[in-house]
């Protein structure tokens, strides 16, 4: 099959196109390392794409901007059909975005248009999977019932709002009445056209709202990939700082290897317009303060840090992903790595 992968040197893109070659899938690849604009050096994706194209022959990469529009016709026209199309290219900050409203909104919400024009005009039969985020709840999250433990939150027994249980948060959380951060905002546009892209137009379309997705080749800063951010610094001696909640917030970390496979999975029996929450899951949930303590504890490191009261617009104090939707219709996916597996990637990875 012929694929199309947005943001090919990203966490998610990278993983995506390499689980698909490694089938012996042709994929063409797409990334102008714009993650490199956004973070600076350290968010450079050059290596990922280097790695894609000297190790697949059936790997092309295009140094292409999604907000060009006419390039995105033209590459669908010209290259197309695809059997797949995941779009995983973002502007992926929550704090970036209020910088740059413009970049974040014509990034992801009009770069996402772009992308589900070019696919309904020239890929019509095919599947398209857009990386949506689980911010598109705004921080209707913190509105739910909480206990203190002594090193984490958790969920209460006893809710008083929809789209919670013990096992997380699911797609019957409101996406309304709360603040999502401009990053949310543009995301959350792109999320309903893709789902009406699937409704309206009757297209193969699914959305994945994701929680901490991570992996060894995240290229991590302080502003996106917390996980694999926070393991560097405490490999490198960086000082770290936890930004509010006394460090007992919680997310759940789902290995970008295991988001590969979801989209495999939605690919063989795909869906119209149907969003799904994606995450670790309650298994694979932990707080910071629970982080520090498995890095000293199993693999002998010591994170120097220290904590600021502030906590970053909008966070969410306890987030993990109630995934049971996606395991009803797609009961053959399960998650294979642990928080533990995950941390030991990174660790090992080459640039880590
Ligand atoms: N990593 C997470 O924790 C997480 C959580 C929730 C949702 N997501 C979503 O998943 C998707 C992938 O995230 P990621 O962690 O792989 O991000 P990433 O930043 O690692 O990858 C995105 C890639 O897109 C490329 N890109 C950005 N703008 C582009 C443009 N205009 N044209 C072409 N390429 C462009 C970047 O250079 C980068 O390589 C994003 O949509 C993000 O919002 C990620």
């Amino acid at each position: 099959m012929r694929a199309l992968i947005t943001g090919a040197g990203g966490l998610i893109g990278y993983e995506t196109s390499r689980f698909l070659l490694q089938g012996n899938n042709e994929v063409i690849g797409i990334d102008n390392n714009m993650r490199a604009y956004f973070f600076g050096k350290k968010g450079d994706v050059t290596g990922n794409i280097q790695d894609l194209t000297s190790d697949y022959d059936k790997f092309r990469h295009y140094p292409m901007d999604i907000t060009d529009r006419k390039a995105m016709l033209n590459l669908f026209k010209h290259q197309g059909p695809f059997d797949l199309i995941v779009h995983a290219a973002a502007q992926p900050s929550h704090d970036w975005a209020a910088k740059e409203p413009f970049t974040d909104f014509d990034v992801n919400a009009t770069g996402t248009l772009n992308m589900l024009e070019a696919f309904r005009q020239h890929s019509p039969k095919g599947t398209f999977i857009f990386t949506s985020t689980n911010k598109v709840y705004g921080d209707n999250p913190n509105r739910v019932n909480l206990v203190e433990l002594d090193k984490r939150y958790e969920y209460a027994e006893i809710q008083h709002m929809k789209g919670v249980s013990q096992e997380g948060i699911n797609e019957e959380m409101s996406t309304d009445h709360c603040m999502h951060s401009i990053f949310g905002a543009s995301k959350l546009s792109a999320d309903a056209l893709v789902q009406e892209y699937g409704k309206y137009f009757n297209l193969n379309t699914g959305v994945f709202r994701g929680g901490c997705l991570t992996g060894p080749q995240h290229s991590a800063v302080e502003l996106h990939g917390y996980l694999a951010y926070l393991v560097k610094c405490a490999k490198e001696g960086t000082p770290y700082t936890i930004f509010g909640y006394k460090g007992k917030q919680v997310r759940d970390q789902i290995h970008s290897y295991d988001v590969a496979q979801a989209f495999w999975h939605f690919y063989l029996n795909p869906k119209k317009g149907e969003a799904y929450n994606l995450g670790g899951t309650k298994q694979n949930s932990i707080s910071v303060l629970e982080t520090i303590d498995l890095l000293e504890k199993d693999f002998g490191l010591k994170l120097k840090h220290t904590h600021s009261e502030k906590n970053r617009i909008g966070d969410h104090i306890c987030y993990y992903t109630d995934m049971t939707k996606f395991k009803k219709d797609y009961p053959d996916w399960k998650i294979h790595a642990t928080v533990e597996d995950i941390i030991e990637q990174i660790l090992s990875w080459k640039s880590t």
